[in-house]
């Protein structure tokens, strides 16, 4: 037996005595809700052609003084420790930039908490991916927020070079792909432009596909996490 939903409906409330009852149209029978969303967000840097140029100069004055360090990246560099305090003004511009996109897309998620009654940490460092170079699929443990900001990015016609990749976190999916339904994709890749910088949860699984471009993909990420504030 099928069912309509205009079957089993509730009378509209104000019928007469002696009228028929008469069926409400579906969109007041039907509450259709989005659970468990993952916020990913995107803002642009206005001004961000100064600001690039600087962190470029003064990102290859650290690289030339430190290998780096061996964490996502393949064949790239990766900076060793915050570079939100490295002495440049660059690097801390940016990470201001980079705190007060956290405190936005904070008030944006309405988070009950106040941000200004915690303690907030944004620790970043600079990612460098000469042709060839990518990261792997990683998280970024323990943090609430992560995030990128693009400094250059080669420019792309086809393909995938350089683009950043998001996996879905929910379990037990593969069953839902044969519908094609949006809410059930397995994967969402976008390529941010200079000036970009995009914020996930930290929970979610990224991954870059290798620079096949002729230029080099510098990028900075970084972590952000709340925190009691001591004596609260
Ligand atoms: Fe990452």
């Amino acid at each position: 037996m099928s069912i309509q939903f205009a079957d089993i409906v509730r009378p509209a409330r104000r019928s007469a005595p002696g009228d028929r009852p008469r069926a409400e149209p579906m969109a007041d029978t039907v509450k259709h809700e989005k659970l468990f969303a993952t916020p990913l967000l995107r803002y642009a840097v206005p001004d961000h052609e100064a600001l690039n140029a600087s962190l470029i100069e003064e990102g290859a004055k650290l690289r030339a003084a430190s290998p780096g360090v061996d964490k996502s990246n393949r064949n790239g560099w990766h900076s060793a420790g915050n570079i939100f305090a490295e002495e440049a003004d660059c690097f801390a511009t940016l990470g201001e930039i980079a705190r007060e996109a956290v405190l936005d897309a904070t008030r944006r998620i309405k988070a009950k908490a106040d941000p200004a009654t915690l303690r907030l940490k944004v620790s970043g460092w600079m990612n460098a991916n000469p042709p060839g170079g990518f990261n792997a699929p990683h998280t970024h443990p323990g943090a609430h927020w992560s995030g990128v900001y693009y400094v250059s990015q080669p420019e792309v016609e086809v393909g995938n070079s350089g683009m950043i990749e998001f996996l879905d976190p929910r379990s037990d999916l593969p069953n839902w792909r044969l519908l094609g339904a949006p809410a059930f994709r397995a994967k969402k890749k976008l390529r941010p432009r200079p000036g970009e910088l995009i914020l996930f949860p930290s929970y979610l699984t990224h991954w870059v596909y290798p620079n096949e471009a002729g230029g080099e993909r510098v990028s900075i990420a970084f972590n952000a996490t709340f925190r009691k504030k001591r004596g609260n």
